[in-house]
């Protein structure tokens, strides 16, 4: 949670019920190390207290447009000149309404208008004023303009009612815009990951699997999706929710793995390789529960494909990197696997520290020798690894 430490975000609260979420918003801000400074509309004080905000941040409050405290008395340009980013949530339809068009009758439109910053917005609304064709102009204009609208999501809605406007939750409104610091290394590229474990059936009920939870190939999908990429993340099971804005497709065994990827390698300009694959399956997965008996019973494996492998070996092949997890012996087999899979790039990592764990630690292998990323968290890797990537990648 380094990404936002020491940025100084200038949070804003329209009126609106998800006013609540800006208070747990507020506090994982100041838990990653940013400034916050909150600005709220005279409706947003009719859902939240300025007194919670305040005590959340850590600064005043502002909420007047008039405010003669403020040295220049200028409090619309002395709080937008300050800040790295802007963020509105939750963003009412009427606020949205009022950006579009430029008005600035009070101070959080005042200062939108007047800021140099990026601007995101959270929206928040009932479903049928979301779907309201002239919410749907605004939003148009605002995105027109360059600015960012985060979400918003669909689920229960205070009013009763279930559907399109829910704003985001405060997790995700953090991962926005940790994301909106992040440079554009990959910026029109397209980016194909596997992720998590395999899953290889035995019979209906049990099967052959491994402790890959999916953090490393999660992590390294959001990193490249906050680079610019777009981004298609091929699924082990696990139980993570996928990043947004990137295409996620679920399989379960190595086989459907190695088809789902076959299917879209085509269009990547990148692949990487983080899933844990099953390098073996039963030969034959029975289609009942097999009942105990009493004697030993033989498994017989046969091996799957090898997904990296198959995609480096082709034809335009995109620009391929593994992962190998070793318990010992790291450096010789992870470049023995690069040489043998045939590709540019492969990050080791020792099994017994990466598999589960919220830190890796990585050794990066490629043309150019060796490059040692220190013991982090995974999403501190996997945008050190995008980088390592961006660096590599041919230049058109
Ligand atoms: O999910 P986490 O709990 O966060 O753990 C992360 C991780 C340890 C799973 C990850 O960091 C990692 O190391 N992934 C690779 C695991 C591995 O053991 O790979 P491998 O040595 O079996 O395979 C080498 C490379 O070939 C990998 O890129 C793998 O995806 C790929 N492979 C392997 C077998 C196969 N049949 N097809 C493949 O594409």
């Amino acid at each position: 949670m380094t990404d936002i430490r020491g940025k100084r975000i200038l949070l804003g609260l329209s009126g609106g019920i998800a006013a609540y979420k800006a208070a747990e918003l507020t506090r994982l801000l100041t838990l990653a190390g940013a400034e916050v400074r909150v600005v709220m509309t005279e409706a947003a004080c009719r859902f939240i207290t300025p007194v919670t905000m305040q005590a959340l941040s850590g600064n005043p409050v502002h909420t007047d447009l008039w405010d003669a405290s403020v040295p220049n008395n200028m409090a619309h340009i002395e709080l937008s000149r300050g800040c790295d980013v802007v963020v509105v949530a939750p963003a009412s339809a009427d606020f949205l309404a009022k950006l579009a068009l430029g008005l600035c009758d009070d101070l959080l439109s005042t200062l939108c208008l007047a800021r140099e910053c990026p601007l995101l917005l959270a929206p928040a609304m009932n479903l049928q004023m979301w779907g309201n064709p002239a919410t749907q102009r605004n939003l148009k204009q605002l995105r027109g303009d360059g600015i960012a609208i985060l979400g918003p999501a669909s689920g229960d809605q205070a009013c009763g009612e279930v559907g399109m406007g829910r704003m985001l939750e405060a997790e995700e409104i953090l991962e926005e815009i940790e994301a909106c610091f992040q440079p554009k290394l990959l910026g029109g590229k397209r980016v194909l990951i596997t992720a998590g474990p395999t899953f290889e059936p035995i019979d209906t009920v049990r099967g052959i699997a491994n402790i890959s939870s999916g953090k490393m190939g999660y992590a390294v999908a959001r990193a490249a999706r906050d680079a610019g990429a777009a981004v298609t993340l091929v699924s082990g099971p696990t139980a993570f929710v996928a990043p947004r804005g990137l295409e996620r497709i679920d399989v379960s065994s190595a086989q459907e793995m190695y088809d789902a990827v076959m299917a879209r390698v085509a269009k990547a300009d990148v692949f990487i390789g983080v899933a844990a694959v099953a390098d073996y399956r039963p030969k034959e997965a029975r289609g009942h529960k097999l009942k105990k008996g009493t004697g030993e019973i033989t498994l017989q494996l046969q091996p799957n494909p090898d997904i990296l492998g198959a995609v480096a070996a082709k034809r335009n092949a995109p620009f391929c990197v593994g992962f190998a997890a070793e318990t010992e012996n790291l450096d010789t087999y992870a470049e023995a696997k690069r040489r043998r899979k045939k590709v540019p790039l492969i990050a080791a990592n020792l099994a017994q520290h990466a598999f589960g764990a919220d830190d890796n630690q990585l050794v990066l292998f490629d043309d150019q020798g060796r490059h040692e990323l220190p013991r982090a968290p995974k999403i501190a890797l996997a945008r050190a690894l995008i980088a390592h990537i961006a660096r590599l990648l041919p230049k058109k």
